[in-house]
């Protein structure tokens, strides 16, 4: 590469990393997985070394992260607040373990182990002993101002203790604010009895709980800090970490009681292990273990990458994996008459949440785990989210219940059900109560019509009640039929009829994905309310037409043509249509998906759909699907044959999913 081209390319460079750290940092919605844009970074990095004469105080190389969010005020930190390397497996420990040995002579490589706290990291600033500032990590230069939130904290010392240690003029302390599991319990049951979304682990509801620009909710929730670094300290009289924890405790500070002493590799791993098995006993959420340098000078020696120290090292843990009993297996009928085996299993705590079903995909993939009702399961939360049955724990001695058998009658009409590939379909599209329920559901969901209170408990209800034959008959329910329903007020009842009147405004791509044609997602619906513009003229359209727009095959022409010319179809949508103030064609990407924010990565090949269509469709719901595995990635989905980003993603301990449990899930997403 000559001098002007590498001119070019670091300035493309530059742009992409900027543009990154814009969407990463203050719009909270990365595109690309922490690999990518750590080879982009390493690219740049190593072409300003080579064109030293290109280098750039500006550039982002010369500093840590990107800009805050902007909702509290920005804060300059004491020092750099840099994140850990991590990984779950014990080589990279070992990886770890030999490179500071190459940089140090054997007797200054001791380290001090301590829980891997999961909440929210922050700096602490004192100022002669007295709490001045407190602030959430942002891009690791700059953070947002969280002082009067954090001072509710009661386990932070708004004035340090000095009669063990006096305080250093000033002192930056980093540390850990956690969300005690019982108290996050406690926390989504109120939230839930008050109407409200629940959080969906410690970590986001302390998270949560911190960004209130009102510090008076942050008072009302169970938030401790743990101390665990001195970021900057004017003075400090210690030479070692385990001297600044007992400094930290000294000063008043929580510090982790499971803190330990380790030379050897071996201990590490007894650390490791002995501490995964506490993990459920203690009353706050660890992701995995920190390992330090215990030597400080030696730490100033060793340094660090633009992102991380080289003297600390995070050992994650696997995902969260629990056994308990399936008590049951019963089909489940959806909306498009798809029969569906969940499992019932004993309630059993994994990871904050309380899990008692999991869906067992289909019959085919029953009898691949070959689970039976009575039978011990490991289960798991993919992504920290999803319950997912992984395995059958085999029992010596248990006697096995039968193998399960999909019922040859509908659960819900009656109807003979009918196979279908590897599924069970209910063939009584517009008699099916249970299917009738799952299009209420689904025309009211977040992403379709977006109607607040029309769950599925709601939707049971006026289908028992015959309130609601056809979806149709929703705009015509008024306040006083459905205080005839259980857990109806005056007010619940106006809220919902009002809900349902405002949804008669919205947007082309919405009802029609609240129609729920089959094949037609969030992705397609939009694509083509984009390209049609009118529900006219898109019923109207033939196959030729239909497969003119991006994304839609001939398979799926078809199936959209046979529900326009399906005649309860027909009828059902010219009413809705009487009902709709008008229909608006969308330009602007989904949000509030359920999987807002995850990051996918896809290998191998899916027999059901091409790469391309299902990373369309996992985009729609609002994640990422990026080309490499990291610590970031949520999902990995692997096909036939898949690659070396499975070993990876296993070697991390992320979840995988199979197409069949790929496939499921979408449904599941796309549906809610
Ligand atoms: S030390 C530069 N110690 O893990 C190293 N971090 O990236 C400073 N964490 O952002 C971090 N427990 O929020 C350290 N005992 C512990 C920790 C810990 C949890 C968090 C910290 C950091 C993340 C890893």
């Amino acid at each position: 590469m000559n001098r002007d081209e590498a001119r070019e390319r670091i300035h493309e460079l530059r742009e992409l990393i900027r543009y990154n750290d814009w969407l990463y940092y203050v719009k909270d919605a990365p595109e690309i997985s922490d690999a990518e844009y750590d080879g982009v970074f390493k690219e740049l990095q190593a072409l300003e070394e080579a064109h030293p004469e290109l280098a750039s105080p500006d550039s982002p190389t010369q500093r840590v992260g990107g800009q805050p969010a902007e909702r509290f005020a920005p804060v300059e930190h004491l020092a750099p607040m840099l994140s850990l390397d991590s990984d779950a497996s014990a080589e990279a420990v070992a990886r770890f373990d030999e490179r500071l040995r190459k940089a140090l002579p054997d007797e200054r490589v001791s380290f001090v182990a301590e829980p891997k706290l999961d909440g929210l990291s922050v700096e602490l600033v004192y100022e002669d002993g007295v709490l001045t500032r407190a602030s959430t990590r942002g891009d690791g230069r700059q953070g947002e101002g969280i002082t009067e939130n954090v001072k509710t904290i009661r386990s932070v010392p708004l004035k340090l203790r000095t009669d063990g240690a006096a305080a250093p003029q000033t002192l930056a302390i980093r540390g850990e604010i956690v969300l005690r599991v019982d108290g996050f319990e406690a926390l989504n049951e109120r939230l839930m009895a008050e109407g409200k979304e629940p959080f969906a682990n410690p970590r986001n509801a302390a998270a949560g709980s911190l960004r209130q620009l009102d510090p008076t909710i942050s008072a009302s929730r169970p938030l401790e800090a743990y101390a665990y670094d001195v970021l900057f300290a004017s003075s400090l009289p210690v030479r070692t970490q385990w001297e600044t924890l007992e400094l930290l405790r000294a000063w008043g500070f929580r510090v982790s009681e499971q803190i330990e002493r380790a030379t050897t590799l071996d201990e590490l791993a007894a650390y490791h292990a002995g501490i995964m098995e506490q993990r459920d006993d203690l009353p706050f959420e660890i992701d995995g273990v920190v390992i330090k340098l215990d030597d400080l000078p030696a730490r100033d020696e060793v340094g660090t990458t633009s992102r991380h120290p080289r003297w600390a090292f995070a050992w994650k843990f696997p995902p969260r994996a629990e056994l308990t009993r399936i008590l049951s297996i019963i089909p489940s009928v959806g909306r498009t008459g798809v029969v569906t085996p969940v499992a019932i299993m004993r309630p059993v705590e994994i990871g904050g949440v309380t899990v008692s079903r999991a869906t067992l995909h289909n019959r085919e993939e029953v009898a691949r785990k070959d689970v039976r009702e009575g039978d011990m399961v490991r289960v798991q939360r993919a992504g920290d989210v999803i319950p997912q049955v992984v395995e059958r724990v085999e029992e010596e001695g248990h006697e096995r219940g039968e193998e399960f058998r999909m019922p040859a009658e509908c659960p819900s009409c009656g109807t003979e059900l009918e196979e279908r590939g590897p599924f069970t379909v209910c063939p009584n599209s517009f008699g099916c109560p249970a299917q009738l329920v799952g299009r209420i559901q689904h025309f009211g969901s977040r992403q379709a019509l977006d109607i607040e209170g029309l769950g599925e408990e709601t939707a049971k209800l006026l289908v028992e009640q015959e309130f609601v034959h056809r979806v149709p008959d929703l705009f015509e329910l008024t306040a006083d039929q459905l205080t005839e329903l259980e857990g109806f007020a005056e007010l619940s009842a106006n809220n919902l009829v009002s809900a349902i009147d405002r949804a008669r405004s919205t947007e082309l791509a919405r009802f029609l994905h609240g129609l729920g044609i089959p094949e037609v997602g969030v992705a397609v619906a939009r694509d083509l309310a984009r390209a049609f513009g009118t529900m006219e003229a898109l019923r109207t359209a033939d196959e030729e037409t239909l497969v003119q727009v991006d994304g839609v095959g001939p398979i799926m022409a078809g199936r959209i043509n046979e529900f326009f010319a399906e005649p309860h179809n027909a009828a059902n949508l010219d009413r809705l249509l009487s009902y709709m103030r008008g229909l608006t064609a969308p330009e602007r990407p989904a949000e509030g998906g359920a999987l807002d924010g995850k990051t996918f990565v896809f290998t191998g090949g899916l027999e059901s759909m091409s790469r391309g269509d299902a990373k369309k469709r996992v985009e729609a719901l609002g994640a990422k699907a990026t080309g490499s595995v990291s610590k970031k990635t949520d999902f990995v989905v692997a096909g036939e044959d898949p690659g070396s980003k499975l070993d990876k993603a296993e070697s991390l301990g992320l979840a995988v999913l199979d197409e069949a449990g790929f496939l499921a899930l979408l449904a599941e997403w796309e549906g809610e």
